[in-house]
């Protein structure tokens, strides 16, 4: 497995599968990895004739009062994770080197960057946007693997690549659980053992919104799923919500009366433990 951190050398790189005409799948990640990260390499893999897994930890996307330092570092073990993966390149620049002295630019996608993660982190999906726009550029990747569980970054980067004509697809692989519904987050390692217990309760609320979804057609109504889920979360007394959202699946906005026929619904909430703020996300299709 090749490690390379220099823009100079992944682009030397970049010249030479074009030449050939590889096809190359990347995986954009902050490090940290676990088995959701995982299951994007995996199927990269299958995908591709090579894959590229970038570890670049992006300060831009890190709010003010959003403890960069603190966000979970470990290189050796992600790089032992990865060449039992299989994997054939990483890409871990220094942040100078993806922003040099005097970078000034930015990419900003309207609409679907502003609600629900957008009021609570403001300028978040700005950084997004302008790192994985520079990774897709540095890479020159035929696709790109992101996980559901990030559902409105999973938005943001779909509408970037339509309205930039980025030449790539965009594939979406699902939320890898714990066995008890958790979804995998480098986060969690920072929940007390009471907070992971508690912290099911997002899991939960998404269920039972579900099974209202599922059972009675006619409750398919944007405000009958939040009340739903804000029942369930206020059940757990730990559990401080940002938001609950049940909106339409590409352009978030929120569904307040009875959602369209044929539409689908991506339920979403935040929900904070302590210092530890969590995500997660149902996407319900309209014959579900
Ligand atoms: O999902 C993440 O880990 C990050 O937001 C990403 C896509 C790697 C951009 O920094």
């Amino acid at each position: 497995m090749q490690l390379i951190q220099t823009n100079a050398d992944i682009i030397t790189q970049r010249d030479i599968w074009q030449h050939k005409g590889t096809k190359v799948g990347l995986v954009p990640t902050m490090g940290f990895l676990h088995e959701g990260h995982l299951s994007l390499v995996r199927t990269a893999q299958i995908e591709n004739e090579l894959v590229v897994v970038s570890i670049f930890v992006n300060p831009l996307q890190f709010g003010p009062k959003e403890d960069l330092s603190r966000y979970p570092r470990d290189l050796n073990r992600d790089l032992a994770l990865l060449e039992k993966e299989g994997v054939s390149l990483v890409f871990n620049p220094s942040p100078e080197e993806i922003y040099p002295p005097g970078f000034d630019a930015s990419v900003e996608i309207g609409g679907v960057s502003a609600p629900l993660e957008g009021v609570i982190r403001p300028g978040h999906f700005r950084g997004v946007a302008t790192v994985v726009a520079k990774l897709f550029h540095l890479v020159g990747p035929s696709a790109a693997y992101f996980g559901q569980k990030d559902a409105q970054q999973v938005a943001v980067i779909k509408k970037m690549v339509r309205d930039l004509n980025f030449p790539l697809e965009i594939r979406v692989i699902p939320t890898v659980r714990e066995p008890d519904g958790l979804a995998l987050s480098s986060r969690n390692i920072f929940l007390s053992p009471q907070q992971r217990s508690s912290a099911l309760i997002l899991y939960r609320a998404l269920q039972a919104a579900e099974t209202t979804w599922r059972k009675y057609p006619t409750e398919r109504k944007g405000s009958t799923l939040r009340q739903i889920m804000t029942e369930v979360i206020a059940t757990e007394p730990e559990a401080r919500p940002d938001y609950l959202s049940a909106a339409d699946p590409e352009t978030l906005q929120e569904y307040e009366g009875p959602i369209p026929a044929g539409k689908g619904v991506l339920l979403s909430l935040a929900v904070r433990f302590g210092t530890t703020r969590l995500i997660d996300n149902f996407l319900l299709e309209a014959d579900g």
